[in-house]
């Protein structure tokens, strides 16, 4: 196992090394001392709305059941049978009386306590239904923010208001955006796997230049489409999916027009880059119209405008949360393995706004995330490439040709605060920041990854 100062030696200012992403000992230790500790995303309220209903999540190594009690608290249980240890629950969501095994059929109530076995005569006489140890184990803290579930293993650490406090604002615009000032998670769930490690999707979020390469196959394809249509500007500007996958073909210069921002806690923002009419932030169809109106009506005009000014991208919730407050997607990408991650991605349908509004969410999602997407695509085939690069090493003997480099604008940021720092979008400010605070929780430097890229 890795010491802090092996771990604090591979972090360097400029780069860090490949060893991190590859290496299964340093995975152990993440799903350890990062995911089991942090506050991480467990789910939405809008999920399991009635008590009964239950959803399952991986909360970093730990196959975990979010069940809303017959109180309608919230109860995290280990999806693992007090018996012999058999998963509880095999679906992604679901509506249960209580909690029956597959196996030998024990049946716990819907805050995972024990209620019957079968055949009870048959157990010692020392056996107590009624004993805690034959509960569903419970996480320790499961807890929500305007809709949004987090789950915590341990007692210490900052309370969910304080940890989510730097980036409350991305969550708040995101439900802000209903006129009733509620979102529901509505159609179904994207699931992928990718063969790379879970950092790899951070950075890339963060990563301005990267667009104009990677997804070049995409934004060349939309250009000469639209040149076959001669210009006819109504034409090439009424698809929401060809204007996505245009803006990544924006000059390479323009992306440090989105502002990146490093937050505490590991948390970041990225600005938005769409500028085309249909996918800009102020738009002029009538859909947006009469979504402003119900919007005015409920907030006013000034706050309305407010709501709506805010041009965010990306909203990273350390430790592996990732929000588009705009069109209101979330992605959430789950560890398996060193070299393997689940990505699962969805959306909401703000409630009180038109129909339109939630079809344009839809379509954000299934250009952006789905399996068939001309852009997330790209990226799963170049994480799966570069860990297998980064798997067969270098020709040095003393790994001096496995380091990663993130030198871009190193001294460049702008501190906007004590505790906020800026810079253009194609700075690597952001993935020097997440490194700190990696290392600030691997290495114990920092317990609540609260520096800043130095
Ligand atoms: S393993 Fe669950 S009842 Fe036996
Ligand atoms: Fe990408």
């Amino acid at each position: 196992m890795p010491t802090a100062d092996e771990l604090t030696a591979m972090v360097q200012p400029d780069r860090v090394h490949q060893r991190l992403y590859t290496d299964p000992a340093i995975f152990d230790l993440e799903m350890e001392r990062i995911f089991g500790k942090t506050w991480i995303f467990a789910g939405h309220e809008s999920q399991l709305p009635k008590p009964g209903d239950y959803i399952r999540v991986r909360l970093g190594a730990k196959d975990v059941i979010i069940s809303r009690t017959d109180d309608g608290g919230l109860a995290g249980l280990l999806n693992r049978c007090a018996h012999r240890g058999a998963a509880m629950v095999g679906t992604a969501r679901g509506h249960v009386k209580r909690f029956e095994c597959p196996y030998h059929g024990w049946a716990y109530a819907r805050d995972g306590k024990l209620v019957g076995v079968p055949l009870p005569q048959g157990y010692p006489e020392s056996f107590d239904v009624e004993d805690p140890r034959w509960s569903l184990p419970r996480v320790a803290h499961v807890e929500s923010y305007r809709g949004f579930i987090f789950a915590r293993f341990t007692n210490e650490g900052p309370s969910l208001r304080t940890y989510l406090e730097p980036i409350r604002d991305s969550l708040d615009n995101m439900v802000d955006r209903s006129p009733d000032g509620a979102l529901v998670q509505a159609g179904g769930v994207f699931q992928q796997v990718y063969n790379g490690n879970w950092k790899v999707h951070i950075e890339n979020t963060f990563d301005g230049i990267h667009a104009g390469f990677l997804h070049r196959s995409g934004w060349l394809i939309v250009k000469e489409w639209e040149k076959a249509h001669g210009g006819d500007a109504e034409k090439a500007n009424s698809d929401q999916m060809l204007q996505m996958i245009k803006a990544n073909g924006q000059p390479l210069p323009q992306w440090d027009e989105s502002e990146m921002r490093v937050l505490p806690y590991g948390h970041a923002t990225m600005g938005g880059f769409y500028r085309d009419p249909k996918i800009r932030p102020e738009r002029d169809d009538p859909t947006f119209q009469a979504y402003r109106k119900l919007m005015e009506a409920r907030y006013g005009a000034d706050r309305t405008g407010e709501i709506l000014a805010l041009d965010r991208f990306n909203s990273l919730i350390y430790p592996n949360l990732i929000v588009n407050i705009r069109f209101q997607q979330i992605r959430l990408f789950e560890p398996l393995a060193a070299d393997r991650t689940v990505l699962r991605a969805f959306t909401f349908r703000p409630v009180g706004a038109p129909d339109g509004i939630f079809h344009q969410n839809v379509r954000f999602l299934t250009s952006l995330n789905s399996p068939s997407s001309m852009i997330s695509q790209d990226d799963h085939d170049l994480f799966g490439r570069m860990q297998k690069a980064m798997a067969a090493g270098g020709f040095a003997a003393d790994g001096s040709d496995e380091w990663i480099d993130f030198s871009r604008k190193l001294g460049a940021e702008r501190r906007v605060s004590p505790t906020v720092q800026s810079v253009g979008g194609t700075s690597e400010l952001m993935q020097r920041a997440t490194w700190r605070t990696w290392l600030g929780y691997m290495a114990g430097t920092a317990p609540e990854g609260l520096r800043l890229a130095s």
